[in-house]
């Protein structure tokens, strides 16, 4: 579906975790894949904010997102109120390929928001699939998950769940670290890697380069922008810096 620039309006705005907010916004967009995003524009900054779509409801014509409280932006951002204007870009990027393979998702903190969206698209499509999510401290969790890990990394019990459930697939969102470590198990047990990545965005679509990653496809290394190329990339092909 062609990027557009839509003029939303807040359908609601609510803290739902420590500094955590979720935001559903009404709109004209028609439709998007678990894995995109939209970029947000604040008044007096240049640079749009992007944030993951956790939910997209095709009837109302709803977008969720949920974010973190940062700095200005998304400050600007928890302070709308039901009714006020929204302007963003949507849908951006390449969501994640759903696959018909037992699937395992990991989202850690914030990076739960693609994970839920895609969660529900898989189960509409009867793919089996085993959902964890990590979270610092009790009150950063946000629900949805099979399992919630407080504390503890999420990665601590990824290999027997792997065995158990005999995961053929991985998906994932959160930081770089977490998302390394789960693109070397993937590759060690042989199964595919699908890891949504985040980088610092200035246009959010292809045009500025300034979140080009490298990639390694076919043996050759190639360059790929994480705003229109991915978000999302197999874990076996992202060089990590
Ligand atoms: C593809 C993508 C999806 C994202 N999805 C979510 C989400 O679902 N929920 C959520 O809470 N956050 C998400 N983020 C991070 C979110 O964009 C930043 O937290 C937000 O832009 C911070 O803006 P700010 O003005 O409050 O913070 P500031 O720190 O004041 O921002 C200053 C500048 O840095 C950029 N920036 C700061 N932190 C980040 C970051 N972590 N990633 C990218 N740009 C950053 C801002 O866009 C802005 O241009 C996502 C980022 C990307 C790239
Ligand atoms: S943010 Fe400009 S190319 Fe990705």
């Amino acid at each position: 579906m062609e990027k557009k620039d839509y003029k939303g309006s807040v359908e609601q705005i609510e803290q739902i975790a420590l500094e955590t907010y979720k935001l559903i916004i009404s709109s004209s967009l028609k439709e998007a894949i678990p894995g995109q995003f939209i970029s947000i524009l604040c008044p007096n900054k240049t640079l749009r904010r992007p944030f993951s779509i956790a939910h997209f409801d095709s009837e109302k014509n709803e977008l969720t997102v949920l974010f973190k409280l940062k700095g200005e932006g998304t400050n600007y951002i928890a302070n709308l109120k039901k009714g006020d204007v929204v302007n963003f870009l949507a849908p951006l990027g390449n969501g994640f390929e759903l696959v018909n393979k037992k699937a395992l998702l990991v989202g850690a903190g914030i990076g739960i928001a693609p994970m839920l969206f895609l969660k529900k698209e898989l189960d509409k499509k009867n793919i089996d699939n085993y959902f964890i999510a990590g979270f610092k401290n009790n009150e950063e969790v946000i629900k949805g998950a099979d399992k919630t890990v407080v504390g503890g990394s999420v990665l601590d019990d990824i290999d027997s769940i792997i065995e158990e459930k005999k995961i053929e697939l991985i998906y994932s969102c959160g930081p770089n670290i977490v998302l390394k470590k789960l693109a070397d198990i993937a590759l060690k047990k042989n199964i595919e890697s699908q890891l949504a990545l985040e980088r610092v965005m200035a246009c959010s679509i292809g045009v500025c380069r300034g979140c080009v990653i490298k990639l390694i496809k076919k043996q050759e290394i190639v360059t790929a922008s994480v705003c229109k190329d991915g978000p999302v990339f197999l874990g076996s092909e992202i060089i990590w810096d």
